[in-house]
């Protein structure tokens, strides 16, 4: 195995394509322009939150087949392929950007030597190959050949090493011979334990992520559309989505109910195909009314703690996750960032916790509260609000919580916790399909009940000593 093959760009998707083909045997050297976070791989620290990173990094980098480097003129010319794993982040209009995949393109060009194979990792919109194809081939020196594959990536934050190691399926995209047998080569024991190869145009490899990532949107979309249609009529969305999933044709996966999908992907991709579509002249609908549902679910959550507590302005608020889903520390399009956002906005004081993701949440909220501990975000609060299904929000001592808050009201987005129990401690509990908000605003009014009983006992208690007393 002497081919080397260099990633450009060490960030999620890069460092983690780099240090799997690494554990595969290859060499591999993974180049990215941040000098700070290559000092920091170079030292064996990784820049992000996954699992099983860590010890592939060690393990490979002290093998001597994974290095990191901020020279990228250098890593290409020593290395047969090429993999681009730059961002391409969101334009400000639904697009994608592609500034930075531009940008190595040129760098690609500038280096070729002898003969290469450029692999498009980065999501990019149906077509952009030929863009990288076009800007190579303009900037590239006289008599240097080389060659485009599409590879898109189907890593999920939190399993993104298992889901290298361990995939579903390999898509890739081009028309050489000679690059599509190289790329056999370096994904061969993927071939040898007979996972679903799948060789196809430049094209259709790009668009194939966009079809799977919109997809996902649409079952998330939609079982969130379910989870409110059982809440007007009484039906119970767990058992329902259950019941889905049990048919073969449908699958369980991606029925969990939630607060929208979020994360640096699925927003971004819905957004960007239909952006392709509509500069192709097409109206992708189901896109858009994924999207639209998507928003409209961070939308409802504010309205219906609004409805419950009345005016925000100094209310307290015990937001429980900050990160776009559990097992990951990023907050990028985080329905949790934006309810926190929203919540401030009207007023209210926000308290947050995550496990893991309060660092940057705090960074891109000043006014957001973060602290150490679930049962502090609780304390003197009017209500908790469960927004990332962390699974340790679930063994909470709700007992506990109970004691501490101003008023014991919780807000289940995520299905997590068992409603029975929740109502059996004394909360007033609703959540995303299950528990109606109808029954929590009934709840809320015999609880108000029973406080102004209460406070009126206290009164006529009073009103009785000072009767005695006169
Ligand atoms: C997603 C895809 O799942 C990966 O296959 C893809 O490679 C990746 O994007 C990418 O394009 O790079 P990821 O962004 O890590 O992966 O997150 P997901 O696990 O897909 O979750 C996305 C959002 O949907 C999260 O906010 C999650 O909480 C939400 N979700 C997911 C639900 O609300 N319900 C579900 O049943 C599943």
């Amino acid at each position: 195995m002497s081919t080397t093959i260099s990633i450009i760009g060490a960030g999620y998707v890069g460092l983690v394509t780099g240090t799997c083909l690494a554990e595969l045997g290859w060499n591999v050297i993974c180049i990215d322009k941040d000098a700070e976070k290559i000092r920091s791989l170079q030292n064996g620290e990784i820049p992000i939150y996954e699992e099983g990173l860590q010890q592939l990094v060690t393990r490979n980098s002290l093998a001597g087949r994974l290095s990191f480097t901020t020279e990228c003129g250098q890593a290409v010319r020593h290395s047969r392929v090429v993999f681009l794993a730059v961002g391409t982040p969101q334009g400000d209009l639904g697009q994608t950007d592609l500034t930075a995949l531009k940008c190595a393109a040129k760098e690609i060009a500038h280096n070729l030597r002898d003969y290469t194979v450029v692999v498009v990792k980065s999501t990019v919109p149906v077509k952009t190959y030929q863009s990288v194809f076009n800007i190579i081939l303009e900037y590239k020196p006289p008599d240097t050949r080389f060659d485009i594959i599409s590879n898109p990536e189907f890593l999920r934050q939190g399993s993104a090493v298992r889901d290298f190691l361990y995939p579903d399926r390999i898509i890739v995209g081009g028309r050489s011979k000679k690059a599509l047998t190289i790329m056999r080569r370096i994904y061969s024991s993927f071939i040898h334990r007979h996972v679903n190869y799948i060789e196809s145009s430049n094209e259709t490899a790009e668009l194939i992520k966009y079809a799977a990532n919109t997809f996902l949107a649409v079952k998330i979309s939609y079982i969130n559309e379910m989870a409110d249609i059982c809440e007007m009529s009484g039906a119970d969305i767990n058992q329902l989505a259950r019941a889905m999933g049990l048919d073969k044709r449908i699958g369980p996966a991606f029925l969990k109910p939630g607060p929208g999908y979020g994360g640096s992907c699925l927003p971004k991709d819905v957004k960007s195909l239909i952006w392709s579509c509509s500069e192709m002249g097409y109206n992708f609908r189901i896109g858009a009314a994924v999207d639209q549902v998507n928003r409209g679910k961070r939308g409802s959550v504010v309205n219906k703690i609004r409805e419950l507590l009345g005016p925000l302005e100094n209310r307290n608020i015990a937001l429980l996750g900050l990160a776009f889903k559990a097992e990951t520390d990023d907050t990028r399009e985080s329905p949790a960032i934006h309810v926190a956002r929203s919540l401030l906005d009207s007023g209210a004081s926000v308290l947050a916790y995550d496990p893991a993701a309060m660092d940057r949440a705090c960074l891109d909220i000043p006014k957001l509260e973060c602290v150490n501990s679930p049962y502090a975000a609780c304390n003197r609060a009017d209500l908790i609000i469960i927004m990332t299904e962390w699974n340790r929000f679930a063994n909470l001592n709700y007992k506990r919580i109970h004691k501490l808050m101003a008023r014991p009201i919780i807000y289940d987005t995520r299905n997590l916790l068992n409603p029975r129990k929740m109502l059996k401690l004394g909360f007033v509990y609703f959540d995303n399909g299950r528990v109606p908000f109808s029954a929590a605003v009934e709840n809320m009014a015999h609880l108000r009940l029973g406080w102004a009983r209460r406070k009126n006992a206290r009164v006529s208690r009073k009103a009785g000593f000072a009767l005695q007393k006169a």
